[in-house]
């Protein structure tokens, strides 16, 4: 026997003959945050990623579609809070008027999905409407599923709700079939943990909880099987693709979901692992472009059709992934 993998190791173009995984610019989707203000404002705790404008916004995608970046993911930062999170469901409000602006600006070449939540307008920070300190789930939906129509209404071709509410595909699935948008699609967070990694998220998009967590409606990390039928659930109520979020202390779960669904999962890398790895690169602790290409590969390897990355840009600009 002389069994030698390292014959298939030998020099690049065989490396490159054997992968089992590549990640094609297609796959990938860069989220964005828009706010009301004209100018840009950085978020310190996500290097290189900004709040912008609308009019920066259609400038920056118009950069990223040079690249073969083709997808974003939006989300809108507003000041005006709310019981009842009035500045997400109106139809003349930041992300519509957004969408609108990209649909101008470029057309078919650009694939919008928006973001689906309250806590962005909501007084208290979280997903849902808050009454005496209860998150209420039935009371939410209706309120989610008229952000949902806003968004499609203006242009965009996915949305996705994040709020982790029972029910809500459904009730978004009526709701745009009512408003005559049968045809946009739905990408459910449908496994979303309750999770440290999203800090740096929630000073960029200005939606911390103001009390409490958000342990009642997002999962235990512990729980693996949870993880599964959340996302069953998602796609029995009509969600045309799941989404896994966080990402990388989740590959388990992506493995797992994209063996039993029938429909895409895509895996959220979020602002947490973003972050680490910028702020080690900074320091010069790690090859940052070497680990992005590490970590994205890895999700797709457990089995993630889209990757939604904040490092999407650095990466194919830097040609990180080839
Ligand atoms: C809104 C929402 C969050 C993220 C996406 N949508 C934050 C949260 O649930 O607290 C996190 C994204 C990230 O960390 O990059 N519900």
């Amino acid at each position: 026997m002389n069994i030698r993998p390292r014959r298939l190791r030998s020099k690049a173009v065989m490396r490159e003959m054997v992968a089992e995984t590549r990640l094609h610019p297609s796959r990938l989707v860069q989220p964005h945050f828009v706010h009301a203000a004209d100018d840009e404002q950085a978020i310190e705790s996500m290097p290189g990623i900004a709040r912008q404008s609308i009019a920066r916004l259609v400038d920056a995608v118009g950069d990223d579609l040079a690249l073969g970046l083709r997808n974003v993911l939006l989300f809108g930062v507003t000041d005006e809070k709310s019981a009842d999170a009035r500045a997400a469901t109106d139809p003349d409000g930041l992300v519509p008027r957004a969408v609108r602006a990209l649909r101008a600006a470029h057309g078919d070449d650009l694939l919008i999905i928006t973001d689906v939540c309250l806590c962005g307008a909501t007084e208290s920070g979280h997903c849902g409407v808050l009454h005496e300190g209860k998150v209420l789930n039935d009371e939410s939906l209706p309120l989610l599923a008229a952000m949902a129509v806003s968004h499609a209404e203006a242009g965009a071709d996915i949305v996705a709700p994040s709020d982790m509410l029972d029910g809500r595909v459904e009730a978004i699935r009526e709701g745009l079939d009512d408003a005559g948008l049968p045809d946009t699609a739905i990408l459910s967070y449908s496994t979303k943990f309750a999770s440290a990694f999203y800090g740096p998220f929630r000073d960029a998009a200005d939606s911390s909880p103001q009390s409490g967590d958000r342990k009642s409606y997002q999962m235990d990390p512990r729980n693996g099987r949870e993880a599964l039928h959340e996302s069953l659930i998602d796609e029995a109520e009509g969600a045309d693709m799941l989404m896994v979020k966080p990402a990388l202390a989740y590959l388990d779960v992506i493995a797992d979901i994209a063996q039993e669904a029938m429909i895409p999962v895509a895996a959220y890398n979020v602002s947490g692992e973003f972050s680490m790895v910028k702020a080690a690169a900074q320091k010069g602790w790690v090859n940052e472009a070497l680990m992005v290409s590490e970590i994205l590969h890895s999700m797709a390897r457990a089995g993630a059709d889209q990757i939604i990355t904040y490092h999407a840009r650095e990466a194919l600009a830097g040609g990180w992934l080839e």
